[in-house]
């Protein structure tokens, strides 16, 4: 397969769902200058197609992706004016700070090998499913360097503190069960299985109010750093944003549904659009 005539990220379109697959299978998907580039249009490119109600990110052959790509990103940029380097950061991390708060709900698919640089839109995704086979690796330590491109950070994110550093600091690689049980993923099922259960996933999503999801996320990633009088206000704020944007009034309908038609109870069936 040449590298110069394939596309770096696939975009399938299925009921709902833009499956978007890093595409660089002889390299393990790690993201080159390339791949970076294309994926911040494809995220450009999806963001008003009405096609792409969950976005799901998945890797072409048995990787999600073995992060940053070790020789375009920094072997080739040895030795080159600092400005190189300032560029390949803001490469790497324009799509993955865009991923994080993306407008429509995101779905991490994890079918094989995940590394380094990978951390970062791994965390980015809202949600993440692993197969239990896929094999997970903060390998840094191994060669020299610590997990950067706020790979780090997006660890300390999810991960329980005693975990992130046994894995930052040894290196070892762990399986999607084990990415479970340490909160990097929401789960991990049979890769055979994989797909089916992300579908699953993204069905349940793509029956919510789309304007209600955003804001919901978005609260929730930002809040969380916040001291609690702004968080307080700033979930106000977004509330009102919300009922702003929302046309289709889902609000008073859940509550009409709720109140006065009794079809509809919280804990039995979620609220429908049409
Ligand atoms: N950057 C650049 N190239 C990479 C890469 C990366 N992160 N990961 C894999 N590749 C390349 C290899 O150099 C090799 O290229 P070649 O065919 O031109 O020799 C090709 O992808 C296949 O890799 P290989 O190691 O032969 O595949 P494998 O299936 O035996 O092993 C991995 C897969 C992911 C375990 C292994 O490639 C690996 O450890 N990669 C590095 C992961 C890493 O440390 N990432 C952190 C980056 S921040």
């Amino acid at each position: 397969m040449s590298e110069t005539t394939t596309d770096p990220v696939l975009v399938e379109f299925e009921r709902g769902v833009a499956f978007v697959t890093l595409n660089r299978p002889t390299k393990r998907n790690a993201m080159n200058p390339a791949l970076n580039v294309r994926m911040l249009e494809v995220l450009d490119e999806l963001e008003g197609d009405d096609r792409c109600g969950v976005l799901v990110l998945t890797g072409a052959g048995e990787s999600w992706s073995a992060g940053m790509d070790l020789k375009e990103y920094f072997r080739d940029n040895d030795g080159k004016p600092r400005a190189a380097t300032l560029k390949a950061r803001r490469q790497s991390s324009g799509w993955w700070n865009r991923l994080m708060y993306f407008e429509k709900p995101s779905i991490a698919m994890v079918n094989g090998w995940c590394f380094g640089g990978a951390f970062t839109p791994l965390v980015a995704c809202d949600l993440a499913v692993a197969a239990e086979e896929a094999k997970f690796g903060l390998s840094e330590i191994n060669w020299g360097i610590l997990p950067g491109g706020n790979v780090t950070r997006a660890v300390a994110e999810v991960m329980r503190h005693r975990d992130s550093l046994y894995y930052i600091m040894t290196g070892e690689v762990f399986d999607g069960r084990k990415a479970a049980e340490m909160g990097l993923v929401n789960e991990a099922v049979p890769l055979a299985d994989l797909r089916a259960r992300v579908r699953a996933i993204a069905d349940t999503l793509l029956e919510k109010n789309p304007v209600t999801l955003k804001a919901a996320k978005d609260t929730f990633k930002r809040v969380r750093n916040m001291p609690w009088d702004a968080s307080d206000d700033y979930i106000y704020a977004k509330l009102e944003q919300m009922l702003q944007l929302d046309k289709t009034r889902g609000r008073d309908e859940g509550l009409k549904q709720f109140l006065d038609d009794k079809t509809y109870r919280p804990g039995l069936g979620a609220y429908k659009r049409d």
